[in-house]
């Protein structure tokens, strides 16, 4: 059955404690993202994890090598059970990545999962800044079956695109979805979007769904509605 990811994509702990405390008994994984972590650092991933949330920790690292090890092991010890690098940072930083992992984890209960973002959901045909770019759903295949044999648990990609990944890396190879946006509701600046009843046909484990919920006037009916539309669609 696939899981819900709450994006708690807030300006503060004060904020994201408050929308996680609503959520409580509705969903198991939360989300820390680029705004909230660069404001609270750390000691939010340990808040949420003593509320009782899983938490994927949203930091999308792309460096050198030897950064990104640094990072991992960082990012592995602040608790998140879920971590991730981009795809296209290539073979050295993503092996970089595993082993930064394997490093941290001994000093945490169960070593977190490590995924590689492909093409962000964001992105379509065009956006890309290089000439002759191939189309998003080609790229972010061939960033998966790379990031596949370089020993990354699976990837961020679309509901789009999960099948097809699926097919090349294995049933077992992880695919987390953000862009899902639940019939009706704005896009906003997402590109490559699916329906949660779509993603979860397609066989995506994870959905990543922040605004829809976030900017409800009802969060957690609306996410209980999210996680029902899931298991009719299973
Ligand atoms: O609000 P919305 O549902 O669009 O939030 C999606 C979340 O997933 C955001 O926190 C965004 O940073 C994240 N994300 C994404 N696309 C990726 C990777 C992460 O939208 N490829």
């Amino acid at each position: 059955m696939a899981e819900l990811v709450v994006a708690l994509d807030y300006k503060d702990a004060d904020a994201a404690f408050a929308m996680a405390r609503t959520l409580q008994g509705a969903v198991s994984w939360v989300k820390v993202g680029l705004e909230l972590f660069s404001a609270e650092g750390p000691q939010v991933v340990s808040g949420l994890k003593k509320m009782g949330f899983k938490v994927f920790l949203d930091l999308k690292f792309f460096d050198i090598p030897n950064t990104v090890q640094g990072a991992v092991r960082s990012a592995v010890r602040s608790g998140a059970d879920m971590v991730n690098i981009h795809a296209l940072g290539g073979e050295r930083m993503a092996r970089a990545a595993v082993a930064g992992c394997a490093e941290a984890a001994v000093s945490v209960e169960k070593a977190p999962i490590v995924l590689a973002v492909t093409m962000l959901t964001s992105m379509a045909a065009g956006d890309l800044p290089v000439e002759n770019a191939p189309a998003p759903s080609e790229m972010a295949l061939d960033l998966a079956v790379k990031a596949e044999q370089y020993g990354l648990n699976g990837v961020v990609c679309s509901g789009l695109e999960v099948e097809r990944i699926k097919a090349a890396c294995g049933e077992n190879f992880i695919c987390l979805t953000p862009g899902i946006r639940p019939a009706s509701s704005d896009a906003g600046d997402q590109r490559r979007v699916v329906t949660p009843a779509q993603a979860v046909r397609s066989g995506s484990d994870y959905l990543v769904v922040g605004r829809p919920i976030t900017q409800a006037s009802a969060p957690r009916e609306t996410a209980l509605a999210i996680v029902e539309e899931m298991k009719q669609a299973t």
